[in-house]
């Protein structure tokens, strides 16, 4: 089969699709497909085959910092990466198969790749449109999940032009202390911060709005980090469920990434078997609820008494070397390149 790999991308997330698309590359068997790797670079410039192998260049010293979104850092096109595809006529999209997007965040995230594939008429990996949109969007996703009988953590929704009227105080009443701040439409933690007093509280709502337009401001759940990874179209299935043991303030963009020491992950979590099955009922309770196909890796907080805290659903998990969504699956007995097997069958299925 002729699969193409799409990465990078504008959003904050940049890096790490790098680091999701190079393992995937390094995992997926050659002898069954023929990749074709579509690199998009931060100016949104998309980069094919040898162009876009600069993207995964394992001594790009950039790779992994923080790409805010509105200050376009690292990784400038050489002259020879010149090409659109589109324009330069080299690769039309339909002379692929099926394409395996892995473009985190924003547009690669939230339906809009997902909208142009589907134009395209091109089968792809991962969530239709409507599902990759309200799961990116946490305001969204926790009001349906709420409707489908799924515990969330209290929030409070802001809109920018919204932002002026906040009371620290009124705040702190409705969602206590420590509360988090967390750009609506985000992954890896980036713009989220936590929150004690009201000067971290300016500082935070600066920071998570330079993201998005909307944020969330929201309780803290005292619990247990738990993951799922949840696999299928119509009848999925959940892994065994993989926790995270922060050991900074809480699981962040540099614990996730950069400070080597900064988390530890256990997979399989050390759990009773009643308390891993209503994670995994719960993780495909909520896949279903949210339109979800092909993949997700729910995300959890397991409070003392048990309760179950759904902190959010991830449509294009990461695939790097620390993630927890192929991790689950090994434990699990699906083995990295199989993984990807199932996951590009489910998605010309
Ligand atoms: N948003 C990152 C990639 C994750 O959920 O793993
Ligand atoms: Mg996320």
């Amino acid at each position: 089969r002729r699969v193409g790999i799409i990465f990078g991308g504008k959003s904050a997330e940049h890096e790490v699709s790098l680091q999701s698309a190079k393992n995937i590359v390094d995992a997926i068997d050659p002898e069954k497909y023929n990749v074709t790797l579509l690199g998009i670079d931060k100016d949104g410039k998309w980069h094919i085959n040898d162009q876009s192998h600069y993207l995964l260049n394992e001594e790009n010293p950039k790779l992994i910092q923080l790409n805010k979104s509105n200050e376009h850092v690292a990784i400038v096109p050489g002259e020879t990466n010149q090409q659109l595809i589109n324009a330069s006529g080299e690769v039309s999209l339909e002379q692929l198969d099926v394409i395996f997007p892995i473009v985190h965040g924003t547009l690669g995230e939230d339906g809009s790749l997902q909208g142009m594939l589907r134009l395209a008429n091109i089968p792809y990996v991962g969530t239709n449109v409507l599902g990759s949109a309200l799961c990116m969007d946490k305001d969204i996703a926790k009001r349906l999940l709420k409707d489908a009988g799924i515990n969330v953590a209290k929030s409070i929704t802001v809109k920018r032009r919204e932002k002026e009227a906040l009371n620290f105080q009124n705040i702190k009443e409705k969602i206590g202390l420590p509360f988090f701040i967390k750009p609506a439409n985000q992954g890896s933690s980036v713009g989220v911060s936590k929150v004690n007093t009201e000067q971290e509280f300016k500082q935070g709502m600066e920071d998570a709005f330079t993201y998005d337009h909307k944020v969330l401001l929201e309780e803290n759940i005292d619990g247990r980090e738990l993951e799922c990874s949840v696999l299928g179209n119509d009848d999925p299935v959940a892994s065994l469920p993989g926790e995270i043991l922060p050991q900074g303030d809480f699981y962040s963009y540099e614990t996730k990434y950069i400070d080597e020491s900064g988390a530890l992950l256990e997979a399989p979590a050390n759990l009773a078997d009643d308390e891993i099955k209503n994670i995994k009922e719960t993780a495909v309770h909520a896949f279903k609820a949210l339109e979800c196909e092909g993949m997700a890796r729910v995300d959890f907080f397991m409070q003392k008494d048990g309760t179950l805290v759904l902190n959010e659903i991830n449509t294009l998990p990461g695939f790097t070397k620390i993630s927890m969504y192929p991790k689950l699956w090994e434990i699990s007995g699906i083995p990295y390149s199989e993984l990807i097997d199932r996951l590009i069958e489910l998605a010309i299925d």
